[in-house]
C-alpha cells in the first residue's frame, strides 16, 4: 500500500464545520464592507515576482525570504500572492481605475508566505483586505479604522483587540529620520544582531521591527518618528487623532510601529491581541501614496488594510455563532416512496431556500435512517414510507424535542415547516 500523502506543512484544510463559520465571517465582513460603499474586487493568485519585489520592497522579510517563486513552463518568474495590496494596485492600473477616481474594494482569499508554522502563522493563509483610493485623508484613515472597529463590533470580539496607530510622515520626515537612526544604532554597532545589521545600510527603519528582546531596550531608547514630524504630516496626523476621539475609537500611539513592508508612508496601523500567543497583529495597514505610481500608474494616494482570516476565527470562535439554516432529514422508505421523496425535496428547496434539506441516499431501514438524521444534526425528519403514500400525509418527527410525531399533508408542509422556521430559533 502506497504511503499516505500529507498536507504541505503550514497548509491547512478548513473542514465542514470550520468552513461554515468561515463563511459567517465572509458573510459579516462583506456586509460591512459593503455598508460602507466598498465593492469586491478578485484577482489572481499568481502574479509576475516583479510586482511583489517592487511594491513590497527587495529588502523585506517577504520578498528576500518568504515567497513562493517558481519559473513557468515558459521560463517566467511567478510568484504566489503574499499580500493582496500589490495585486490590487496592479489591477486597478491595468484597467483604468485608479487615475483621478475615487474608488474602495475589498477582496479575499489564500495568500503564501514561507514562514516558519506555528499558531497562527501558516504557510498559506487568508486574509480580507479593503483599499481605498484617490483620497489624501486624514478623514479616509478614520474610515477605514472607523470600519474595522465596526467589524469587531459585529462579530462580538471588540473588548479583545486594540488599535496601535503611527505615522511614518512624508518622504522627507523619513529621509531625516533614517539619518536619526542610522547615527543612533551606529554609536550601538555591538548590541545588533546580524538581521539589524543588514538593515541598518538598507532600511534602519525596519530594525523598530526587530521581534529579538535582545534588542528590545535599545530599540526603545531610539529617536522617535514624531519628533521629525512637521507641516503637512503633522497636520495629518493630529487631525486623524482627533476625528477617532471624536469617534470614541480607542488607540495607542506606538512609535516603533513601521510595518513590514516598504510602500507605507503617513497613517500605520495594528490591531492586536494578547489572546493569539506570538501572533498579535490581527489586522493591518496603512497609506501608500507612492505605491500606484511606483508600479506604472499615475500618482494616487492610497490607504487600506488586511485582517488574517485564521487569527480572526480564532478570537471570534467563542463568541459569534454561525447562523446556520435549519436542516430537515427525509427519510424516504423503498422505491416508491424514494422516486416521491426526491420530487418533493426538490419542490421544497424551491419554496423553502432558508431551510437544507437532506435526503436519504442508500436505502435502509427507518433506524437507521434516523440514525443518519440524527447524525447530520437535523432538526425534523419528514419520513414517508408506503403508508404516507397511502394516506397523502408525511410523518413528521422532531428529532432535537420531546415532541410526539406529527402527520402532515404533502401539500400543506410547505406552510407546516415555514411556520417550523418562523419559531426556530
Ligand atoms: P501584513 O501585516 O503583512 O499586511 O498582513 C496583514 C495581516 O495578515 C496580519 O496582521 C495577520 O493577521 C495576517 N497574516 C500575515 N501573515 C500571516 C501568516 N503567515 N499566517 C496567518 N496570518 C497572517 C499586508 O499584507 C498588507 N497588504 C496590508 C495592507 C493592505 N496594507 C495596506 N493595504
Amino acid at each position: 500500500m502506497g504511503k499516505n500523502i500529507q498536507a504541505i506543512r503550514g497548509m491547512k484544510d478548513i473542514l465542514p464545520k470550520e468552513a461554515e463559520f468561515w463563511h459567517y465571517l465572509e458573510s459579516t465582513l462583506f456586509d460591512v464592507a459593503k455598508s460602507y460603499g466598498y465593492s469586491e474586487i478578485r484577482f489572481p493568485i499568481l502574479e509576475s515576482t516583479e510586482l511583489f519585489s517592487r511594491a513590497i520592497g527587495e529588502v523585506t522579510d517577504i520578498v528576500e525570504k518568504e515567497m513562493y517563486t517558481f519559473l513557468d513552463r515558459n521560463g517566467d518568474s511567478l510568484t504566489l500572492r503574499p499580500e493582496g495590496t500589490a495585486s490590487c494596485v496592479r489591477a486597478g492600473i491595468e484597467h483604468g481605475l485608479l487615475f483621478n477616481q475615487i474608488q474602495r474594494f475589498f477582496y479575499f482569499g489564500p495568500m503564501f508566505r514561507h514562514e516558519r508554522p506555528q499558531k497562527g502563522r501558516y504557510r498559506q493563509f487568508h486574509q480580507f483586505g479593503v483599499e481605498a483610493f484617490g483620497l489624501s485623508g486624514p478623514d479616509i484613515d478614520a474610515e477605514v479604522l472607523a470600519m474595522s472597529a465596526q467589524f469587531w463590533q459585529r462579530l462580538g470580539i471588540a473588548d479583545k483587540v486594540s488599535l496601535e496607530i503611527n505615522t511614518l510622515g512624508d518622504a522627507k520626515t523619513r529621509d531625516k529620520y533614517r539619518e536619526l537612526l542610522r547615527d543612533y544604532f551606529r554609536a550601538n554597532l555591538a548590541q545588533l544582531d546580524q538581521d539589524s545589521l543588514h538593515r541598518l545600510e538598507f532600511n534602519p527603519l525596519r530594525i523598530l521591527d526587530s521581534k529579538n528582546p535582545a534588542l528590545a531596550a535599545l530599540i526603545k531608547g531610539a529617536p522617535k518618528i514624531i519628533d521629525c514630524l512637521d507641516g503637512e504630516p503633522k497636520a495629518h496626523f493630529l487631525e486623524l487623532c482627533d476625528i477617532l476621539d471624536n469617534l470614541k475609537i480607542k488607540y495607542q500611539v506606538n512609535p516603533c510601529l513601521v510595518r513590514g513592508l516598504d510602500y507605507y508612508c503617513l497613517t500605520v496601523f495594528e490591531w492586536v491581541t494578547s489572546e493569539l500567543g506570538a501572533q498579535g497583529a490581527v489586522c493591518a495597514g496603512g497609506h501608500y501614496d507612492g505605491l500606484v505610481a511606483e508600479l506604472g500608474g499615475k500618482s494616487t494616494p492610497a490607504i487600506g488594510f488586511a485582517m488574517g482570516i485564521e487569527r480572526l476565527a480564532e478570537l471570534a470562535q467563542s463568541k459569534a455563532t454561525a447562523l446556520t439554516k435549519p436542516k430537515i432529514y427525509l427519510a424516504l422508505l423503498g422505491k416508491n416512496a424514494t422516486k416521491f421523496g426526491f420530487a418533493l425535496a426538490e419542490n421544497l428547496r424551491s419554496d423553502l431556500p432558508n431551510f437544507c434539506f437532506i435526503t436519504n441516499c442508500g436505502g435502509g431501514a427507518l433506524s437507521a435512517q434516523l440514525k443518519r438524521a440524527d447524525k447530520s444534526e437535523a432538526v425534523l425528519a419528514i419520513i414517508i414510507g408506503d403508508s404516507e403514500l397511502a394516506k397523502n400525509q408525511a410523518t413528521v418527527k422532531y428529532m432535537r424535542k420531546g415532541v410526539s410525531d406529527t402527520q402532515v399533508n404533502f401539500a400543506e408542509l410547505v406552510t407546516y415547516l415555514k411556520n417550523f422556521g418562523a419559531n426556530y430559533a
